[in-house]
C-alpha cells in the first residue's frame, strides 16, 4: 500500500519535473515500463488473497489513470511550450522593408539600338548581322570604294592584317554586300553592330561605336521611298511633329547620297524653323544631322550580283551613339563606354 503511494508521488513528481518531451518519456518508461516498480507490484499480487488482490487491482488502475492524466497534461503543456518557442524563433517581421533589389538592364546603347531596329522590323525589315573582323572585299571593294580611296589608309582603318586585307569593319555597310551576295532581291534588312575607326577619343569621337545599317532593294525603289522611310523612322524615335531634310552629300556606295537632318525640337524648332541660338543641340540652326543615306550605287548592285536594270534600292547608316545622345541629352560619348554605374543606372 505504502509503496504504491510512494511510487505515485515519485511518478507524478517526475512527470512534473520533466523539462521536455524526451524527459517526460523517460519518466513514463521508468514508472510504468517493463522493468518498473509497478510491474514488480503487479507480479506480487499473485501472493495476495482474492479480496486483497481485488483491492490492489483497483489501486493499480487508479494509479495508471492518475499517471496517464498527469502524463497527458504535461505532454500538452510541453508541446505547446515547444510550439511557442519555435514560433518565437521563426518569427517573421513582415513590416521590415525588403532588401533593395537592383535588377540589371540593357545598356543605354543596346536599348536605343533595339528601339531603332524595332521601328524597321515594324516596317517589315529583317535583322541581318555580319562579322566585326571583315575582309577588305566586303568592307570596301564590293561597296565601290576604290583601292586608293583615302578611307582605306591606315589613318582611318584599323587593320588586323594589312597583307591579308583584313580589317575591323569601319561601318556596317559590308553587311549590305553580304546580304545581297547571299540572296536574290527583294531584300529589306537592318544591320546593327559595332564598327571601328582609328579615331582618337574626345567628347564626340570614339574608335569603337555603333551603327544600324538599312538596305532596301526591290523594283522601282525611289528616293521618295527613302525619304518617307526616314521620316517615319525620325518621327518614331524623336516625336510625331518632327521634319527631316536631305542635304546632298557623297558616299562611294550610294548615288545620289544625302546627309539627313531631323528638325531640332529641343529648342522648340520642331518644324525646322531657326531655333534658339543658344540651343546646345542645334546651335540655332533648327536641324541636327542624324544619318547618311542614298540610293544604292548601280556599281554596288552589279558587284553583288544584282541587275541595276531590274532593281534599285536605298541604304542608310544611323549612328546609334548620336541618336542616344540626342534622345537622352548625353553630352559626352565617353559616358557610354566608361561603365560608370551612376550614369548607366539613369536609363
Ligand atoms: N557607311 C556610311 C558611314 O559609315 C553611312 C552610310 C550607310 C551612308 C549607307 C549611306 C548609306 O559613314
Amino acid at each position: 500500500m505504502t509503496d504504491l503511494e510512494t511510487l505515485q508521488r515519485d511518478a507524478l513528481a517526475a512527470v512534473e519535473r520533466a523539462g521536455d518531451l524526451d524527459a517526460l518519456d523517460e519518466a513514463r518508461v521508468r514508472f510504468t515500463g517493463k522493468k518498473s516498480d509497478l510491474v514488480t507490484i503487479q507480479k506480487g499480487m499473485r501472493e495476495l488473497s482474492p479480496d486483497e488482490r481485488k483491492e490492489r487491482g483497483k489501486q493499480l488502475n487508479a494509479f495508471r489513470d492518475t499517471f496517464q492524466r498527469a502524463f497527458d497534461a504535461r505532454r500538452d503543456e510541453l508541446a505547446s511550450v515547444a510550439l511557442r518557442e519555435r514560433l518565437e524563433a521563426e518569427r517573421l517581421d513582415l513590416s521590415l522593408p525588403p532588401r533593395r533589389l537592383t535588377p540589371g538592364r540593357p545598356h543605354l546603347l543596346t536599348q536605343v539600338e533595339q528601339e531603332i531596329v524595332d521601328v524597321f522590323v515594324g516596317l517589315g525589315y529583317r535583322v541581318a548581322e555580319g562579322p566585326e573582323v571583315e575582309s577588305g572585299a566586303y568592307n570596301f571593294d564590293l561597296l565601290n570604294i576604290e583601292p586608293d580611296h583615302p578611307a582605306r589608309q591606315e589613318m582611318d582603318t584599323i587593320y588586323v592584317s594589312f597583307a591579308a586585307d583584313v580589317v575591323l569593319r569601319t561601318h556596317t555597310s559590308p553587311v549590305q554586300a553580304r546580304t545581297m551576295t547571299a540572296q536574290a532581291p527583294p531584300v529589306a534588312v537592318v544591320c546593327p553592330g559595332r564598327v571601328y575607326r582609328a579615331d582618337s577619343v574626345d567628347a564626340t569621337h570614339s574608335p569603337v561605336f555603333t551603327q544600324v545599317e538599312g538596305l532596301l532593294v526591290a523594283q522601282d525603289v525611289s528616293m521618295a521611298d527613302l525619304r518617307g522611310t526616314l521620316l517615319a523612322f525620325s518621327r518614331a524615335l524623336f516625336g510625331a511633329e518632327r521634319q527631316i531634310r536631305l542635304r546632298p552629300s557623297f558616299f562611294p556606295f550610294t548615288e545620289p547620297s544625302a546627309e539627313v537632318d531631323v528638325s531640332c525640337g529641343f529648342c522648340g524648332a520642331a518644324d525646322g524653323r531657326a531655333g534658339d541660338p543658344d540651343c546646345r543641340v542645334c546651335s540655332g540652326t533648327g536641324w541636327i544631322e542624324i544619318l547618311g543615306a542614298g540610293m544604292v550605287d548601280p556599281n554596288v548592285l552589279s558587284a553583288c550580283g544584282y541587275d541595276p536594270g531590274e532593281v534599285s534600292g536605298f541604304a542608310f547608316g544611323i549612328g546609334v551613339e548620336r541618336v542616344a545622345m540626342l534622345r537622352h541629352g548625353v553630352r559626352d560619348i565617353r559616358d557610354f563606354y566608361d561603365a560608370d554605374a551612376r550614369f548607366l543606372s539613369r536609363f
